[in-house]
């Protein structure tokens, strides 16, 4: 084998080494060649400025995988051998993102031989990595990668076994969205392009790994697992579980994996997933993957729910008891259509796949439990979207298309994408009506699936497939307002939700002191009409009213991560320090970040950074890496 500095200064003088910063402007332009391949073609026009990936000459069709993996050394070891494609026949190099892999060894594929390759590995950019730079031969279809994981992988958190619930064995989890799949494998690490994969995994004999991918639930527990991802997905759905779990059925083609602790409650909480998919695919199509089953992982992920495909990845905060946090399944779901099938181009259109998804999720959620639940659900999303724009830190951050100049794509990530983008959907139904909408988007994801799209393509299909039909029904200045303007236009949507009216106006004759607290009858109270109640009290809210409130209606301490959380934040602001003890555990034992970052930013900001520091100190070990990155950030002075 080659050794590797020589290999890097030679690459350096042909001045093939990709440096720090990713090249952004040059579209290509150039169509892809016909070479057999099931993935759609299209122009590719390299927008995606979070990869360093060579994505416009040359793609990556297939990824296999075959990797130990290594509970003793919390790393993931082995080979991941890449099939390509030329689409730009002149390419002489394949980039790859990695981050913080560490490379052993480069072979390239030609002429049914595996011969050593010529490659480099450029210097690290804190958020993108190391562009990998391998030499392409003249014939060549593959390359193969021997590497391995750093335990710090940002897209793998690694418990040990007194970390899980059931302390006997460890677990792994991975998140590879927006830009993690390079911690996990060499890969294009860019929504643009789309890869099918294999993979082989081998654990300890005990364990049970589960990926994105096909998997039989009554597979043999041998510690050696394989997968087929035979749709091509965007590598951001790449997905790896592996731990003591258990599978528990739905019906035939859905059902719910977790420790053995959680799984019934589990399984009774998503027992309505299969009425949500029959009205999704009532709406907007078939679902094209097979088997849709969930996996509720350890209080660490970092996130209500991710859409890995086959597999949703969902925190163990949803299972309430009640049933009334399900609308995270529905949207995970839902990214089955908006997102996984029809994927934004770069994190720049984030809001295609969350905003869609979003008002998926709401238009199921309104099919299957009434539009009084849907409106609640908008109501609540509408006042967080209000107070996501009104603490953006600068207004190009509240358009949809976000801007150029992002620094991370956790930055498209907000309630903007979410709900504004939401409400631009719900905008465009009540203009176009639903009779001439649905069937618009049921079109749009059946015309656009298995391929990447932009905000610009979506535009342009929505002129020609509706707009032109009914010109008068929208201007091209109120279309401009919600994308590539500030805020949330005038031509917003307003839920008016009567249980929520009714919720005002006791809340307000409390405040006023026409009632006791302990007189308000809440016994039909929802959680959602809880959380609107607890979100909507006044800033400046004294410190008696909230222990009035919490001596009536037992808030501290309570089991619904939502209302805890909706709580806690108004315990905070108003100085309610009763709460310590039972936020202290609340966050040693939740990871998910919608909680805990703004848990943290409003200690700090409320004067109690010192006892936030040294809670999270304590907390810190158990938090899942990207916490950990985004806690550090909002601490740090
Ligand atoms: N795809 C997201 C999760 C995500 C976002 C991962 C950004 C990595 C980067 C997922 O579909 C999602 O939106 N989850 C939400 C739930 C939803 C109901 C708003 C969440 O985690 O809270
Ligand atoms: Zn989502």
């Amino acid at each position: 084998m080659t050794a590797l500095k020589t290999i890097t200064v030679s690459l350096a003088v042909l001045g093939l080494v990709a440096c720090g910063s990713p090249e952004t402007g040059n579209p290509a332009n150039t169509t892809e060649n016909s070479e057999a391949s099931s993935i759609p073609e299209r122009v590719i026009q390299k927008d995606d400025k979070f990869t360093y990936a060579n994505y416009d000459k040359v793609q990556m069709t297939h990824l296999d995988l075959n990797l130990d993996v290594d509970f003793d050394r919390k790393v993931l070891d082995g080979m991941a051998t890449i099939d390509f494609k030329k689409i730009d026949k002149n390419a002489k190099e394949l980039v790859l993102d990695t981050k913080d892999l560490t490379i052993e060894s480069v072979q390239i594929h030609e002429g049914g031989k595996w011969k050593d390759a010529t490659y480099a590995l450029a210097e690290d950019d804190e958020i993108m990595g190391q562009a990998l730079t391998i030499l392409l031969l003249d014939k060549a279809d593959k390359v193969r990668i021997d590497y391995e994981t750093s335990p710090e992988a940002e897209g793998l958190q690694w418990l040990t076994p007194e970390q899980t619930a059931g302390k006997k064995h460890p677990y792994l989890f991975s998140q590879a969205q927006a830009i993690n799949a390079r911690t996990m494998t060499p890969i294009q690490d860019t929504p643009a392009i789309r890869i099918t994969y294999t993979a082989t995994l081998r654990t300890p004999p005990e364990l049970l790994a589960l990926m994105s991918a096909n998997q039989d639930p009554n597979t043999p527990r041998d510690g050696e697992y394989s997968f087929e991802m035979p749709q091509p997905i965007p590598p951001y759905l790449l997905a790896i579980a592996a731990g003591d779990i258990q599978f528990k059925a739905i019906n035939d083609h859905i059902g719910v994996y977790a420790e053995q602790y959680i799984l019934d409650a589990s399984a009774e909480e998503f027992s309505e997933t299969p009425q949500m998919e029959v009205e999704n695919e009532r709406l907007y199509g078939p679902y094209r993957w097979g088997r849709y089953d969930m996996i509720v992982l350890p209080p660490s992920f970092p996130y209500g729910g991710m859409e890995n495909p086959r597999l949703s990845f969902l925190t163990p905060t949803l299972v309430a008891g009640d049933k009334s946090l399900t609308n995270v399944v529905a949207h995970e779901l839902a990214h089955s259509w908006s997102g996984n099938l029809v994927t934004n181009s770069s994190w720049r259109d984030a809001w295609l796949n969350e905003g869609f998804t979003s008002y998926v999720e709401n238009r199921v959620m309104e099919a299957l439990y009434g539009p009084e639940r849907a409106i609640m659900e908008q109501a609540l999303d509408m006042e967080g979207l209000k107070r996501g724009l009104a603490e953006a830190k600068r207004p190009e951050l509240t358009h949809l298309k976000m801007p150029e100049d992002m620094k991370h794509p956790d930055e498209a990530f907000t309630s903007v994408s979410y709900i504004k983008g939401a409400n631009f959907l719900f905008f465009l139904e009540d203009r176009f009506g639903r009779e001439h909408f649905d069937p618009f988007l049921k079109k749009y994801f059946d015309e656009n699936a298995f391929k990447a799209v932009t905000t610009e393509d979506f535009i342009k299909y929505l002129h020609d497939e509706l707009h032109s039909k009914f010109p008068d029904k929208l201007t091209r200045a109120e279309l401009d307002a919600w994308v590539y303007g500030p805020g949330l236009p005038d031509t917003a949507r307003t839920p008016k939700s009567n249980a929520f009216e009714k919720v005002s106006e006791i809340q307000s004759g409390w405040l006023a002191g026409d009632m006791a607290a302990k007189d308000i009858d809440t016994s039909n109270w929802s959680t959602h009409e809880w959380l609107h109640f607890i979100n909507t009290l006044p800033d400046g809210i004294s410190k008696g009213k909230l222990a009035e409130m919490d001596e009536a209606f037992n808030l501290t301490g309570t089991q619904n991560a939502e209302t805890a959380f909706a709580w806690y934040m108004q315990a905070i602001k108003g100085d309610y320090q009763v709460v310590s003890n039972d936020l202290r555990e609340f966050l040693m034992t939740v990871g998910r970040g919608k909680f805990i970052y703004r848990l943290y930013g409003a200690l700090k900001a409320h004067g109690q950074g010192e006892w936030a520091n040294s809670v999270y100190a304590k907390a810190k070990a158990g938090y899942h890496p990207i916490a950990q990155r985004r806690i550090d950030d909002i601490l740090k002075d």
